[in-house]
């Protein structure tokens, strides 16, 4: 497998880290997950814009990101999958630095690391429906801050997975903010909701196409917040990410959501999702 480890591309083995990188010591970094749909990186200016924000509020340098998109298409290329369904998974750490200190060192040099990864679509999910959770939310007050420190999202996740569920979704004090690995939407007599975007959640690239596609089909969009005693009330519910695009809930926390089978407004919002990658995807 070849990546890009620090200004070059590589195979893996040479992509060789200190323990003494505050990514490694501390999770002190961020992150990014692209999708490739062949034969193109998706919302990609969006990613990049977000992945600066990250930085810049973690006063984490940025790296010259002016010929990514080359470097993902390269890496694309050389690790053979120009026709197959892709991530990309970006990665910056604050770098290395010792002795270990909580405080940060100005002239610390990012880590920045990239791979890419055959990742095929969740079909099944996406067409059937997943079934979730309800959670408290245990994270810091900066969660819209994409940080490679993830710890409440991986012990939430898991809970999922043994709990048979595909995602966790979370409250603070009872309102609603997200899923450890995706945002939430409800709808409600044709409206579609969702939380509004603020420190409590991942302003979402999957989220933000959707309120686009509202306001261009002219399909009712509202951000307010959410109570978990509306849960019950909503007419559908679906989640949204880089991987699972829009995915039908069709159970949270033990409770029927949407009528048992996806509905009319979660399809008509797929349908316009997928073509806004369908004029790039190979024939
Ligand atoms: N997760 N909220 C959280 C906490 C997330 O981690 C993610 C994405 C999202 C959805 O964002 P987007 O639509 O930009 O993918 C919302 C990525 C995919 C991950 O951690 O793997």
């Amino acid at each position: 497998m070849h990546v890009f480890f620090n200004g070059k591309i590589t195979e893996i083995e040479n992509a060789v880290l200190s323990p003494f990188d505050r990514g490694f010591l501390f999770g002190d970094g961020v992150y990014e997950v692209i999708r490739y749909y062949p034969k193109k990186f998706f919302l990609l200016e969006d990613h990049l814009a977000r992945l600066r924000n990250s930085l810049k509020e973690l006063e984490i340098p940025a790296p010259d990101l002016s010929s990514i998109e080359q470097i993902l298409n390269e890496l694309i290329r050389v690790n053979n999958l120009t026709d197959k369904l892709s991530i990309a998974y970006l990665q910056i750490s604050r770098g290395y630095q010792f002795p270990r200190r909580h405080a940060f060192i100005e002239e610390a040099s990012p880590t920045f690391f990239i791979y890419v990864e055959n990742f095929p679509a969740k079909i099944d999910e996406m067409k059937n429906g997943v079934k979730v959770g309800l959670d408290e939310d245990i994270r810091w007050t900066r969660c819209d801050i994409k940080s490679t420190s993830l710890i409440p999202n991986i012990l939430s996740n898991k809970k999922a997975v043994r709990n048979n569920l595909a995602e966790i979704i979370w409250h603070r004090n009872g309102i609603i903010t997200e899923g450890t690995h995706s945002n939430i939407f409800f709808v409600k007599d044709n409206t579609i909701i969702t939380p509004p975007l603020n420190n409590f959640i991942l302003a979402g690239i999957t989220r933000k196409a959707i309120l686009a596609i509202c306001k261009q089909t002219g399909m009712e969009s509202c951000e307010r917040p959410v109570n978990i005693d509306e849960m019950k009330t909503f007419d559908e519910i679906f989640i949204t990410s880089t991987l699972g695009e829009i995915t039908p809930v069709m159970e949270i926390n033990g409770s029927i959501a949407n009528t048992g089978k996806p509905g009319a407004v979660t399809i008509k919002l797929q349908n316009e999702f997928q073509k806004l990658y369908a004029d790039f995807v190979a024939p």
